[in-house]
């Protein structure tokens, strides 16, 4: 194996995390964590930039690795244009206008821009700079952690210990270039909760990912994040290195990859009769289940996306017609159910605008179309996407992890359907970002563009 020369960490031969090359052994004793590493809020300040070595330069032996966290969100959460907008022109004016949420102007970048956050280089420049904030989540931010603090893994609460050994997930393993540290705690859920758990200002868990894993049936049978999202197969963690059965593949692909959305839900529709008169009523039963996310769908970021079921039946004639879902009557259900009310008021307070109000609650669902989400409310009880300005929830109809919900449609066919053949379709959509709130913000139109998630068709005959 070709193993570049670099110049050495930022450390001399005094600093006590200096080793000698050649000599390392894989039982390293943390140095730092004689004196316990602050972490979460405490950990502000305490670290520089230069106590992280850049993925460039780990991308020089670890290439399939740094090739795939290149392209994955981890890598981007600081420049990526809808987390510099949301950061830059919501949260950031709005911290520093009030009080109660000044905390998420270092705050956000403790998972958004990790290193920036150690440094105190808060609020870090815009993107367009070139800082080392840039970098998001990166390597030896993670590859430094050596565990949490406290019972519950959330808020950036890990501790990291960087330096010239980096935390790896299997036992005897040597390097020439770094010192290695084994550490069990990368291969376990928590590690991941420490970033997809967040708590609000109010205490709420605006962000749970972790914690609805915790609960589910994957938790109970072993499968952990990792599985699903760094999936394992033969290969060298190392360019040229030693062949593996199971290098854990940086993949962290998520709702921005259609290829993980589609499939992750899938739906079945039919009819209660195959065949109904015009002017009669058809009954219709779709069931949808959460068939492969480890957690709700939607998950993480739920104040900002939007997953539907749209049923529409098609005559003979080519006739489309939208069948509204019929209600279940439980409380909050009028937040799951299409509508042409506005909400999300509070950005208005936000950017400064006089009289603004509110854009579209359901962004491009259909009016009458079944919405699978858990709304969250500002302190003026308005739907709000400003999950750092949440004060209450509604009720939670997202998809739990192998769970199905049964939706009904009573329709009663109109006088001028088409007798013969009637195809009635299903199908459920995944939307990133509510269009409405991404139109009014200027947020380029991948993050809202609806993505076809499932689909199903069943079929009748009009008599
Ligand atoms: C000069 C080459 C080189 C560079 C640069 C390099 N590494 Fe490594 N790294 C290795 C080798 C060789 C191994 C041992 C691999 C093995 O035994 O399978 C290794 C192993 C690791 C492991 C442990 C793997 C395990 O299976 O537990 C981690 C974690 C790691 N490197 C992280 C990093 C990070 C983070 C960087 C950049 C800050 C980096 N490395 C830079 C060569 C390099
Ligand atoms: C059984 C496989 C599986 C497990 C286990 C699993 N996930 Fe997922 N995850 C998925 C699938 C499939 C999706 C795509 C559907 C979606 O976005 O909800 C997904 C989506 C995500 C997303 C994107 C959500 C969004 O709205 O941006 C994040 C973040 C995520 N998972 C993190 C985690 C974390 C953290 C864990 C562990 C606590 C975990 N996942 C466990 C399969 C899994
Ligand atoms: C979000 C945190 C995170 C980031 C960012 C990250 N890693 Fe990892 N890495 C992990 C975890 C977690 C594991 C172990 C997974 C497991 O045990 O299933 C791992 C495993 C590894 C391994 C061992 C692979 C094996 O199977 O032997 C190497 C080497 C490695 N990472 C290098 C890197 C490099 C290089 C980068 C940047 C290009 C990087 N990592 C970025 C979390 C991260
Ligand atoms: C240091 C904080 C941090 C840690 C630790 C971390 N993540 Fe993330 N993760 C993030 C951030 C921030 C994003 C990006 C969100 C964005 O900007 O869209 C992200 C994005 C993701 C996504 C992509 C979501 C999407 O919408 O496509 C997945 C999947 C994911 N992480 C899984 C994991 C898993 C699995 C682990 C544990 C092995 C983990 N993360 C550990 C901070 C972290
Ligand atoms: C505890 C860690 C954490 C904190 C604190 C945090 N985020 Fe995030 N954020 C994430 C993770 C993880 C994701 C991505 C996966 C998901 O959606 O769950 C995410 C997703 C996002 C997204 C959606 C990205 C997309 O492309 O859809 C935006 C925008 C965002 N965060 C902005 C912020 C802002 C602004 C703040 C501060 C008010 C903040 N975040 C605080 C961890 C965090």
């Amino acid at each position: 194996m070709s193993h570049p020369s670099y110049p050495r960490l930022a450390s001399t031969p005094s600093s006590p995390l200096v080793r000698s090359v050649g000599t390392l052994l894989t039982s390293v004793v943390f140095v730092g964590s004689a004196l316990a590493a602050p972490a979460g809020d405490a950990a502000y300040g305490s670290k520089s930039y230069d106590d992280y070595e850049e993925a460039s330069v780990c991308a020089e032996c670890h290439v399939d690795i740094a090739r795939q966290h290149e392209q994955a969100m981890m890598s981007q959460c600081f420049v990526h244009e809808w987390d510099e907008i949301e950061y830059f022109e919501l949260a950031l004016p709005h911290a520093e206008k009030v009080e109660k949420v000044a905390g998420v102007k270092a705050g956000c970048n403790g998972c958004h821009a990790p290193l920036a956050f150690l440094a105190g280089d808060i609020p870090p420049s815009r993107p367009e700079a070139g800082t080392r904030a840039n970098e998001g989540t990166t390597c030896d931010l993670c590859h430094s952690v050596t565990g949490f603090e406290g019972d519950i893994p959330y808020n950036f609460n890990w501790i990291s210990e960087p330096g010239e050994t980096k935390q790896g997930p299997r036992p005897n393993r040597v390097s020439e270039y770094h010192g290695i540290a084994y550490n069990e705690f990368l291969s376990t859920a928590e590690f991941c909760g420490t970033c997809h758990n967040e708590k609000d200002p109010w205490g709420l868990w605006v962000k749970a990912t972790h914690l609805e894993w915790k609960e589910g049936p994957y938790a109970a049978a072993g499968v952990t994040c990792q599985k699903c999202h760094m999936a394992a197969s033969e290969g060298q963690s190392v360019d040229g290195g030693e062949t593996l059965p199971d290098v854990r593949n940086h993949l962290f692909n998520g709702a921005h990859d259609n290829g993980k959305l589609i499939g992750s839900v899938e739906v079945r529709i039919h009819p209660e009769e195959r065949s109904v008169k015009a002017g009669k009523t058809a009954k219709l039963a779709a069931v949808v289940l959460n068939a492969k996310a480890g957690h709700m769908i939607p998950t993480g970021s739920a104040e900002e996306r939007v997953v539907w079921l749209e049923v529409e039946a098609k005559d003979s004639a080519g006739k489309v017609w939208h069948l509204p879902v019929d209600p279940k009557g439980f409380e909050g259900e009028e937040y799951t159910i299409g509508s042409d009310l506005l909400a999300y008021q509070d950005l208005g307070d936000i950017q400064g605008l006089a009289d603004f109000k509110g854009v579209r609650r359901d962004g491009p669902v259909p009016v009458g179309d079944r919405i699978y989400r858990l709304p969250y409310f500002d302190p003026e009880g308005r739907m709000t996407i400003a999950q750092w300005n949440t004060a209450a929830f509604g009720t939670d109809y997202r998809l739990p992890p192998l769970e199905a919900r049964t939706e009904t449609f009573t329709w009663e066919l109109p006088g001028d359907v088409a007798t013969g053949p009637l195809e009635v379709t299903a199908k459920v959509y995944y939307s990133r970002l509510v269009s409405s709130v991404a139109q009014h913000l200027g947020v380029p139109e991948e993050e809202y563009a609806p993505v076809e998630i499932a689909a199903h068709e069943t079929m009748l005959t009009v008599m």
